[in-house]
């Protein structure tokens, strides 16, 4: 007994020691000390040992048991280390490591953002509406008849239901004064959508800020200043802003608006249609409320509307309005604000 217990020390230790991976050292594990592993079966033949022997026997036994796992252990830690060893001799961390792309913000929502702050700081609040839009939202509410040609078909993209594309954000000033009472102070950026021909200055989606402002007595002193401060905040304060005579349904009077800064290249440029809001779309609003919260005799208000696209075209003085839906690499890695 005492010579197989040594000989099964000195098999199961070589066996052992010379396992080179996990599986190889897992089927020795399992030869000596499995179920039927000769230590198993070394231990059940215990059972013939005389008494005086058997605290001797089962002593060496124990040894053997304590040596092999001994065994064991030492070698699955030298596999680990070895393993380890090899991925880290892979790994060459003279490499460059993976870039993580950093965004930037687009030019015309940078525009954007901008020209929102500065309506907020003047206490106007962001409003919104669908870009899927009624007729009478879009065209009826804001006094543009069904002959006026912004309806005509080639114009404005009609669907099946006879809803459309608003052709404007002006939309939004209605649903506004359908769900609020004044004062409202309100602008409105979004896109909105034409059937033009794509070409350098026209896209068929573009990006326009709307603005609507109706409490007691407000004038068209309140839609200059307003105005002018906008501008001068936005392009620096030697901005020049002029109004000239216009015509918009909705709004009476009405102008458009130009300006010249040294931002946008030192000319004149028509910019944005405003007015003061149109005494029937007053009475339209109270109509459809059903009350009279927007009587044209007790309130006033101006609304305004521009476009951001040439807006910014102007101010990163590209060619062509289209550089700014292409989503080119190359043109908006040049924005890194
Ligand atoms: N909706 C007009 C357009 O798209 C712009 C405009 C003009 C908006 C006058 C207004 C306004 O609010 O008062 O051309």
């Amino acid at each position: 007994m005492e010579d197989r217990i040594a000989a099964l020390q000195t098999e199961a230790v070589a066996a052992i020691e010379s396992a080179t991976d996990r599986k190889s050292l897992d089927a020795a594990r399992v030869t000596h000390l499995g179920k039927s592993g000769g230590i198993t079966r070394l231990s059940e033949g215990m059972r013939d040992v005389s008494k005086d022997d058997r605290p001797r026997l089962g002593k060496l036994l124990n040894e053997l048991r304590q040596a092999v796992n001994a065994a064991l252990e030492a070698r699955e830690l030298a596999l680990a280390t070895e393993s380890d060893a090899a991925a880290l001799a892979a790994l060459d961390i003279t490499l460059p490591g993976t870039r993580s792309e950093t965004g930037s913000i687009h030019p015309l929502t940078h525009l954007l953002d901008k020209a929102v702050g500065i309506f907020r700081r003047l206490g106007f609040v962001l409003a919104d509406g669908p870009d899927i839009e009624t007729e009478w939202h879009c065209f009826d509410a804001l006094n543009t008849p069904a002959d006026h040609p912004a309806r005509n078909e080639q114009d404005t993209f009609y669907l099946p239901d006879g809803r459309l594309l608003r052709t404007h954000t002006s939309s939004v000033q209605v649903r506004v004064m359908e769900s609020q009472a004044p004062p409202v102070r309100i602008i409105a950026p979004g896109a909105a959508y034409r059937r033009d021909e794509v070409d350098a200055t026209h896209l068929a989606q573009f990006t326009q800020m709307e603005g609507l402002y109706v409490d007691r007595q407000v004038s068209v002193a309140d839609l200059k200043g307003t105005l002018e401060y906008f501008f001068r905040e936005l392009f620096g304060p030697e901005t020049e802003i002029r109004f000239r005579p216009h015509f918009f349904p909705f709004t009476e009077p009405s102008y458009e608006i130009d300006i010249r800064a040294q931002a946008l290249g030192g000319k004149w440029m028509e910019l944005a249609g405003c007015g003061m809001v149109d005494p029937a779309v007053f009475e339209g609003i109270c109509q459809k409320r059903g009350d009279r919260v927007f009587d044209p005799e007790e309130v006033t208000g101006f609304a305004f509307g521009f476009g951001l696209d040439r807006l910014a075209m102007n101010l990163i003085q590209i060619p062509d309005i289209r550089m700014l839906v292409e989503n080119d690499l190359r043109f908006l890695q040049q924005f890194p604000a």
